[in-house]
């Protein structure tokens, strides 16, 4: 019985219920290979909202601000050279449980290994650029957003298509 029972609630994890945004950078190597808007268009396609969006060159002070909490890791130095290289697109991405949505829409961290169906997985081979950034956490993401965006770069969108996003019935989003 409590087998039965854990297995089914590893089957369901627990739903987000919070509307979220999160902070998501188009890298260097996925504007330089016109992949901006494909890849705009899986968080479009799945029904997420681009609250905020500008092209942009990441300057160094910037970059060491975003990866602090990487600071002293072998990779640091690379990455941060590699996000100042060449302009990114930055976007803010609203909608109910956006963090992990994201990261999921995403996939796994390079491309050789990120599954079919991923952003990661369908437009990416290297172990290195790995074509996009999202928070990792709602915590994260609210640090993330204030470094790339000002409040008032934000827009609220008052979609006539919400209710067939989401079911309203109940008052909030499900
Ligand atoms: S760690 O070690 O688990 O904390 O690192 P991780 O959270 O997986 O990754 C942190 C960010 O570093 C990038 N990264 C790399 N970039 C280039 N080369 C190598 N080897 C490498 N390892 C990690 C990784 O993509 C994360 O950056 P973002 O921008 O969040 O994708």
């Amino acid at each position: 019985m409590l087998l039965a029972r854990t297995q089914r609630m590893d089957r369901n994890p627990p739903m987000a219920t919070e509307i979220q945004t999160t902070l998501i950078i188009l890298k260097p190597d996925a504007v330089q290979r016109s992949l901006m808007g494909r890849i705009m268009s899986r968080f479009e396609d799945k029904g997420l909202q681009i609250v905020g969006c500008k092209m942009m060159r990441i300057s160094r002070e910037l970059a060491e601000r975003h990866y602090e909490v990487h600071r002293g890791k072998p990779f640091h130095e690379r990455l941060v050279q590699f996000m100042t290289s060449s302009p990114v697109l930055v976007m803010a991405v609203r909608g109910v449980g956006a963090v992990e949505i994201c990261r999921k829409l995403m996939g796994f961290k390079f491309g050789s290994q990120a599954e079919p169906g991923t952003i990661r997985g369908d437009f990416g081979v290297s172990n290195s650029f790995n074509l996009i950034h999202g928070s990792d956490s709602p915590e994260t993401a609210q640090f993330e957003l204030a470094l790339f965006f000002d409040a008032g770069e934000l827009v609220e969108i008052d979609r006539a298509i919400e209710g067939w996003v989401y079911d309203l019935s109940t008052g909030s989003p499900e």
